[in-house]
C-alpha cells in the first residue's frame, strides 16, 4: 500500500519530509520528473500533459491517492485533470487549499461564505505559470474578502535550486523580495507558493523581515492528507515506497540527500 507525492523535481521532497515525520508509517512513491523540471516556465497544455504522465507512472506504481506537491502543476492543471482524466476509482490532490485555509483560519471543509480575516496584505512568491494561472487568488476570493495579493513570479529560483546553486538561489530570493516589496512595501504575510521555497525559507524571513508571517505548505499538506487518510483509508494504494526519477538518479540522489541531510536513493522512473 503506498500514496503517490509528484514534483517537477525536488521541491515536493519538503513536502514528503513533512508526510514522513507525521506519518511515518505511511509508504510513499516519491516521482521527480527531473528530465522536465522546471514546469514554472512552461504553458498550461504543456504543463497538463506532463502531469497527467507523471500521475499515470504513479497509478501504475500502484497509488490510488497522487498527491501534486507542486502548486505549478496544482494551479495549471489539477482542475482540468479532476473534470476529465481521473479515472473514478483514482484521486488526486493539491497543494493550495490547505495553504489557503490556514491563511483563512478556516477547518478543512468549511464551505462557507467569505469572509474578513486577519490577513490583509499578501504577497505570494510562486513560478511564472502559477502567478499567471491566478488560481490562487480565485481559491482565496472563495473564502476571504477585502484580501490584497500581490504576486511575485520568482524566475530562475527552482532552475538554481535543481542545480544545487544555492548562491545563485539565495541572490534571486532576494532580488525577488525587493520587487515584490517596490509593489507592496509593507506585507503582512507572505506565501511560499511552490515546494521548492521551503528550501529558502530563512532567506525569504530575513530579506521580508521578521515581521512578516512566512505561511509554507509542507506541514500543512501533511496535516491535511492524514485527515484525508483517515476519512478515506480505502484510498491506500497497493504500491511499495520508492523514489523515482525520470532523470539521472544519482545526481538526483545526490542533491535530495543534500537538502534533506538524509541518505534519499532514486531509482529511474
Ligand atoms: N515545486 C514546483 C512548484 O511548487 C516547482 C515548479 C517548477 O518546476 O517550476 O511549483
Amino acid at each position: 500500500m503506498a500514496v503517490g507525492i509528484f514534483d517537477s523535481g525536488l521541491g515536493g521532497l519538503t513536502v514528503w519530509d513533512a508526510v514522513d515525520r507525521r506519518l511515518p508509517d505511511l509508504p510513499v512513491v516519491y516521482l521527480a520528473d527531473s528530465a522536465h523540471a522546471p514546469y514554472g516556465v512552461r504553458t498550461a497544455d504543456d504543463i497538463y500533459a506532463l502531469t497527467c504522465d507523471a500521475t499515470e507512472r504513479l497509478f501504475d506504481a500502484g497509488c490510488n491517492l497522487v498527491v501534486l506537491a507542486c502548486n505549478t502543476a496544482s494551479a495549471a492543471a489539477l482542475r482540468r485533470m479532476q473534470e476529465s482524466w481521473v479515472p473514478a476509482d483514482k484521486r488526486v490532490l493539491g497543494v493550495f487549499v490547505p495553504l489557503i485555509e490556514a491563511l483563512t483560519e478556516r477547518q478543512w471543509g468549511d464551505n462557507s461564505p467569505p469572509r474578513e480575516v486577519a490577513v490583509r496584505h499578501v504577497a505570494l512568491f510562486a513560478t511564472p505559470a502559477t502567478v499567471s494561472s491566478r488560481a490562487f487568488q480565485r481559491e482565496l476570493a472563495f473564502r476571504a474578502i477585502g484580501v490584497d495579493v500581490e504576486a511575485q513570479a520568482c524566475g530562475g529560483v527552482v532552475d538554481a535550486i535543481e542545480d544545487g546553486d544555492m548562491i545563485l538561489a539565495e541572490a534571486l530570493v532576494r532580488s525577488h523580495v525587493d520587487a515584490l516589496k517596490r509593489k507592496m512595501p509593507d506585507p503582512d504575510a507572505a506565501i511560499l507558493g511552490c515546494t521548492h521555497y521551503p528550501l529558502m525559507e530563512e532567506c525569504f524571513q530575513s530579506a521580508l523581515g521578521q515581521d512578516v508571517r512566512v505561511f509554507s505548505q509542507a506541514s500543512l499538506v501533511a496535516d491535511s492528507l492524514a485527515d484525508y487518510l483517515d476519512r478515506h483509508p480505502d484510498m491506500l494504494g497497493t504500491g511499495e515506497a520508492a523514489f523515482l526519477t525520470t532523470g539521472d538518479a544519482a545526481r538526483v540522489s545526490d542533491r535530495a540527500t543534500q537538502f534533506l541531510r538524509r541518505q534519499i536513493t532514486f531509482q529511474a522512473a
